[in-house]
Order: C-alpha cells, then sequence, then structure tokens
C-alpha cells in the first residue's frame, strides 16, 4: 500500500478537524478527497506529508510511519498545499534549482529542464515568480512537487482557480503522472473528480461518509430510481402521481418528465402512457451524478 491512513484523529484545540478516519491508497491509484469546506481534507494531506501531527491513530506512506521517519516519508511524497506557497522574488528556473537542492539531487540543471518542459512552462521559464499568472503558478507548484521524482503525490486542489483551458492541460497532466505515481489529490470539482479518479473518498466534518469508485457510487448511492419519459402530448399528472412508489414528478416542459420512484417502475409508467394513448418519445434511466451524490452525503 502507498499510503495507510488508520483511525487518525486530529483535535484543534477542542475542535475535532478528523474523527477516527481509515482509509488505504493502493499503488498507482489515482484518488480524489472531495469533501467541503472545512471538511479536513487539508488537514489529512498535512499529517500524511509530515507538515501536522495527529492527536491519535496512525498513518504510513509506502510502509514508513510519518512520526517515525518524516524525513524519509518527504523523500518519496511530492506535496502541492492548498494554496501553492511559492517565494514570489526568485525567478522559475531558480527555485526549481532550489528546491532540487533540498532534495540533495544530482544533475540539477538537467533535471530542472526536465521539470519545465514537463510542466509547460517553457515560455515562462525566465520570469520572476511574482510575474507568473496563477495557472502559471500552479504548474510551477506541481513541478516543484515532481522535481524528486516521488512515488506519491499529495495535490490539495491543484486547479483551484485555473482557466478552462489550463484546466484541462493540468487535469490532463495529472492523469499522465497518475499512470506512475499514486496520486491522492482534493477539488471541489464533480466532473474534475469524475475526469481524473479511479476512486474517491467523501470526507464532511471529519468523518468518511464515503470510500468507493465513482461507478459503484451511482449505482448503489441510493434506492431511488430516477426516470426521464418524453411523450407526444401531456400526461395526466394526477394519475401519474397515482401509481405506486412514486416518490416525486417533475414537469421539464415540452412533454418530458423527471420521474423519482423506491422501484423500479417501467413498466407501469409505460401502461399509463399507452392507456391515455399518449405515444412514448423516450425513457431512460438517469445516473446519479457526483454532484447529487456529494450534496445528499454531506447536506446535514
Ligand atoms: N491550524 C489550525 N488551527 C485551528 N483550526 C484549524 C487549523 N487548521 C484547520 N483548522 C480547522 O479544521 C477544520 C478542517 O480544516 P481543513 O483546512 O482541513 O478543511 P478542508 O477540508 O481542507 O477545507 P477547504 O475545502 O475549505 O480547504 C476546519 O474547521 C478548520 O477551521
Ligand atoms: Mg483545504
Amino acid at each position: 500500500m502507498s499510503i495507510i491512513v488508520k483511525n487518525i484523529t486530529k483535535l484543534y484545540d477542542t475542535q475535532k478537524a478528523l474523527d477516527n478516519v481509515s482509509f488505504k491508497v493502493g499503488q498507482g491509484e489515482v484518488v480524489g478527497l472531495l469533501g467541503p469546506n472545512g471538511a479536513g481534507k487539508s488537514t489529512m494531506m498535512k499529517i500524511i506529508t509530515c507538515y501536522k501531527r495527529q492527536t491519535s491513530g496512525y498513518a504510513s506512506v509506502c510502509g514508513m510511519d510519518v512520526n517515525d521517519n518524516p524525513l524519509a516519508v518527504k523523500q518519496v511524497v511530492g506535496y502541492l498545499p492548498e494554496n501553492n506557497p511559492l517565494y514570489l522574488d526568485m525567478h522559475v528556473k531558480e527555485s526549481l534549482a532550489f528546491v532540487a537542492g533540498v532534495y540533495q539531487m544530482k544533475n540539477i540543471k538537467k533535471r530542472v529542464e526536465e521539470m519545465i518542459e514537463l510542466t509547460g512552462l517553457g515560455k515562462e521559464q525566465h520570469k520572476r515568480i511574482a510575474a507568473l499568472s496563477k495557472g502559471y503558478r500552479q504548474r510551477l507548484g506541481l513541478a516543484h512537487a515532481l522535481i524528486h521524482d516521488p512515488k506519491v503525490l499529495i495535490l490539495d486542489e491543484p486547479t483551484s482557480g485555473l482557466d478552462p483551458n489550463q484546466l484541462i492541460d493540468i487535469r490532463n497532466l495529472i492523469k499522465d503522472i497518475g499512470k506512475t505515481k499514486t496520486v491522492l489529490f482534493s477539488t471541489h470539482i464533480m466532473q474534475e473528480a469524475e475526469a481524473i479518479c479511479s476512486r474517491v473518498i467523501i470526507i464532511d466534518k471529519g468523518i468518511i461518509k464515503a470510500d468507493d469508485s465513482i461507478e459503484n457510487l451511482q449505482k448503489n448511492f441510493t434506492s431511488q430510481f430516477v426516470l426521464q419519459i418524453e411523450v407526444d402530448k401531456p400526461i395526466s399528472m394526477p394519475k401519474l402521481k397515482a401509481l405506486k412508489g412514486i416518490t416525486a414528478v417533475e414537469e421539464k416542459g415540452n412533454n418530458v418528465y423527471i420521474i423519482e420512484s423506491k422501484s423500479n417502475i417501467t413498466k407501469e409508467i409505460q401502461q399509463l402512457i399507452a392507456d391515455q394513448g399518449l405515444v412514448l418519445l423516450d425513457l431512460h434511466r438517469k445516473e446519479h451524478t457526483m454532484e447529487s451524490i456529494f450534496h445528499e452525503l454531506t447536506k446535514n
């Protein structure tokens, strides 16, 4: 296992930021850590990367205890912290060489060039960091996290504040990195989780609410069926609402209806439509979106 987190609790004074959290991330997995503001995502990442100590519980990276071997853990972990702190007065190349030096790397010049190439910083490489746009600062933060060729990457909101084009570039970069490394990253963008992750962990108020593949979450998350139907003329609403098991009906206009029910009532709906002499133009089951799942799990 690349990351093992077992019964981690973190107290800030009397506030529980993490409450008995456990999960594992296997080698080569790309896992999204999702949760509302204040859920405990950054705190969890700081513990895994040895920047904060847990109050109780155990965490290890590549088999090394984060409390016993912080230096060894930092050697195998690349970390992009929240808000991407950078020395604004340094130049791009200088800052990369500085970080490579901290890791006591050999052949620093070559490695800096490789990182500039990998993160698409070519055109900006001679600039002072203060002069870089947000997206390029984010790329530089990623280059810092990657420079010592870590086995595990911990990225805290790596795409926050990026424009749509940069977003796609950075997502693709993370996806590419995920082919050879273990990645744990946090995001508030559900489409991003869907685009990048093999699995998501949803955390709320320091407690894990879900830990599964997106596919499984969408399949198993609720017992509700959501159907969308389209007919040629309006359906009688009282008759539709009277069907057994129906919990909600929404009229979308143009004779399109979204129907929620406790069981699969496709047959009953088809029967009702036939009885009313209507023509069924479309009937399909709607998947639960990651947004609706996230909302459902973290709403209270
Ligand atoms: N140094 C600290 N001292 C006191 N409380 C803290 C400290 N750091 C975090 N907290 C509290 O711990 C809780 C979890 O914070 P954390 O930053 O881990 O959340 P998060 O999930 O990363 O949120 P966001 O999505 O807003 O980044 C919050 O209530 C926060 O106020
Ligand atoms: Mg955070």
